[in-house]
């Protein structure tokens, strides 16, 4: 058992899943994002909820593995306390940090939702808008510890992943502010 996980391309694997865990989770954002346009309503919109848990979860479960295998590299090794305690890495302790609380405020937005019934829905929805900042913090770990941020495709990733959220964000607002504009303009005296 030990010789087998010796033998795993951990370096790769470790890459791979890190990557992984930051496109599952921008698909999280973006469904999360969209979800709350006024062109998804009924059926589609319990969908798009449905396809939101899903991509969360499964960018929980990339980032899970992505940091076990830490521990299982014999090229770069880390310990659970270098895990486990933000910026006590011996190598990059900054930009490992990064991703320690970026996987603390994931666990946190995850499991507040999941108890969403018991919490008031304005406590519930502060908790829930970290995830613009946890986003963020993942995205600087990628961008300045993965070796892949010097290919091509991951600097287009990133930057496509940015513009996207950016362009969704900005489209929410406009349409929640002519929302509230409308609401405000039927209820003017006259
Ligand atoms: C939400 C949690 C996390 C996400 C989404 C994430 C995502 C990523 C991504 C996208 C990369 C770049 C991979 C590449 O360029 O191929 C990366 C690299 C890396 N991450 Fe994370 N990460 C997370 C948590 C952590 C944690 C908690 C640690 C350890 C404390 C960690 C340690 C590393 C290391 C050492 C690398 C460099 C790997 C290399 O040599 O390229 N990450 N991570």
């Amino acid at each position: 058992m030990i010789h087998f996980l010796i033998e795993l391309p951990t370096w790769l694997l470790i890459r791979t899943s890190g990557i992984l865990s930051y496109l599952t989770l921008f698909v999280g954002m973006a469904i999360g994002i969209a979800y709350s346009f006024p062109q998804f309503k009924g059926h589609r919109k319990g969908q798009l909820l449905r396809w939101h848990t899903h991509a969360n979860l499964t960018g929980m479960g990339f980032a899970l593995l992505h940091t076990v295998l830490l521990i299982i590299d014999t090229f770069m090794p880390f310990d659970w306390a270098e895990i486990l305690i933000p910026f006590s890495a011996q190598n990059n302790p900054v930009l490992t940090g990064l991703g320690t609380i970026a996987m603390y405020g994931l666990l946190l937005v995850l499991f507040t939702t999941d108890i969403r019934n018991k919490l008031k829905r304005k406590v519930w929805l502060a908790l829930h808008m970290l995830s613009y900042p946890i986003f963020a913090l993942s995205m600087l770990h990628g961008i300045f510890l993965g070796t892949d941020s010097k290919q091509g495709w991951a600097a287009a990733m990133y930057i496509a992943t940015a513009i996207i959220l950016v362009g969704l964000t900005l489209v929410r607002f406009q349409m929640s502010s002519r929302k509230r504009q409308v609401k405000v303009g039927h209820t003017k005296p006259l």
